[in-house]
């Protein structure tokens, strides 16, 4: 009988690159420096995966080994993997069956799922709707992107922004009141390219002037971006606060996709918390897109405590955004 339990994450798991890209190194290679960087978007340095043999499901594997190994229980019980990526390896076989082999997930099913950077945000809602359905008991969620791959180094609007990074949750059925309590997610299709990687795909297959146009790297109107994201993040996060009667002295925790720190205070402003309840870790690892919610909820396990609430923001290319409000499910 299906049954309509929360679903809860029950183990976090991460992989971040040893190697790290800081603002002084940027220096060398664009025409930008530490001060611009850091009061316009709150970066330090980031992580760049250099090894040329690995990319996503590499720091995918490790991430999800990690969330297996402090959860207790082999791979094989995992019933689905999700991983949401615009880095995926190939554009087929998906990032995911890559990680679904390599770490023995014999059972499961496994596809990739691209929001940009709400790929996680998507992949953890729709790995709980399977949970709720009772179609699913173990649902493997990572976020994993390795932006270095699709970077111009010599365009200073873009390569200070991202590094590389993955985070990975488990999901499960939940016995009491926490786990996820509810989502928005919105989409508006983005037909003026304003945030885009242009060839490589169906349309722009990859030909020599493709390259020479570096058409394979990201592309953005960072301005119009920063406008719809600030916008999106801060409406999607009090849109989820309204429809489920909380203020901000029920929330315990924002957890805002890392994209600028200036977005993310605008949306701490609007929803009306103080920088102490919100998870911050864009000064360490830059927007490693589908990697920076669960990174930070790596990153802050320790102070979680079960029953809190949290609200996980997002808002990417796409345009895709969304919010989700949990209830912490760990001890
Ligand atoms: N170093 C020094 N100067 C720079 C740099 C740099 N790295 N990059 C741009 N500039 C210059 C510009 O050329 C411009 O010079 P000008 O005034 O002489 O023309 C000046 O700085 C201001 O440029 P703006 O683009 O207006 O700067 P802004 O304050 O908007 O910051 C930024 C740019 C950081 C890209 C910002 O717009 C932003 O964060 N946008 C969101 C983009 C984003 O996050 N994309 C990721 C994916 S989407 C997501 O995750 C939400």
């Amino acid at each position: 009988m299906p049954q309509t339990k929360r679903a809860k994450i029950t183990a976090v798991g991460h992989f971040l690159p040893e190697s790290r890209l800081t603002n002084h190194d940027l220096e060398q290679m664009v025409d930008t420096n530490d001060e611009w960087i850091r009061t316009r978007t709150g970066i330090e340095e980031r992580r760049i995966l250099k090894d040329k043999d690995k990319a996503t499901a590499y720091m995918g594997i490790r991430a999800a080994e990690e969330a297996l190994e402090q959860r207790g229980i082999d791979a094989d019980e995992i019933d689905v993997i999700i991983t949401g990526t615009v880095t995926p390896d190939y554009l087929f076989p998906a990032s995911a069956c890559l990680i679904q082999k390599a770490i023995g997930a014999s059972n499961a099913y496994a596809f990739d799922l691209s929001a940009a950077c709400s790929g996680f945000l998507f992949s953890l809602t729709t790995g709980a709707n399977m949970i709720e359905s009772g179609r699913a008991k173990k649902v493997l969620i990572i976020g994993a992107d390795k932006m270095s791959s699709i970077l111009d180094f010599t365009d200073r609007s873009t390569c200070i922004l991202f590094g590389d990074g993955a985070g990975a949750v488990l999901l499960e059925a939940s016995d009491d009141e926490t786990g996820i309590v509810d989502y928005v997610h919105h989409t508006d299709g983005d037909t003026n390219n304003t945030l885009y990687q242009p060839a490589g795909g169906s349309l722009n297959p990859a030909t020599i002037e493709t390259v020479k146009e570096k058409k394979h790297y990201v592309r953005q109107d960072g301005r119009t971006v920063f406008k719809k994201a600030t916008v999106g993040m801060a409406d999607v996060s009090m849109e989820i606060m309204k429809r489920n009667d909380l203020s901000a002295e029920d929330i315990d925790w924002l957890v805002p996709h890392q994209a600028n720190k200036r977005i993310i205070d605008a949306t701490a402003n609007r929803v009306g918390l103080p920088s102490k309840k919100v998870m911050l870790n864009i000064q360490k690892y830059g927007n490693t897109t589908s990697g920076t919610i669960p990174l930070c909820l790596y990153d802050w396990q320790d102070q979680l405590n079960k029953g809190d609430n949290l609200i996980l923001a997002s808002f990417g290319g796409g345009y895709t955004w969304g919010a989700i409000y949990l209830k912490w499910g760990i001890e």
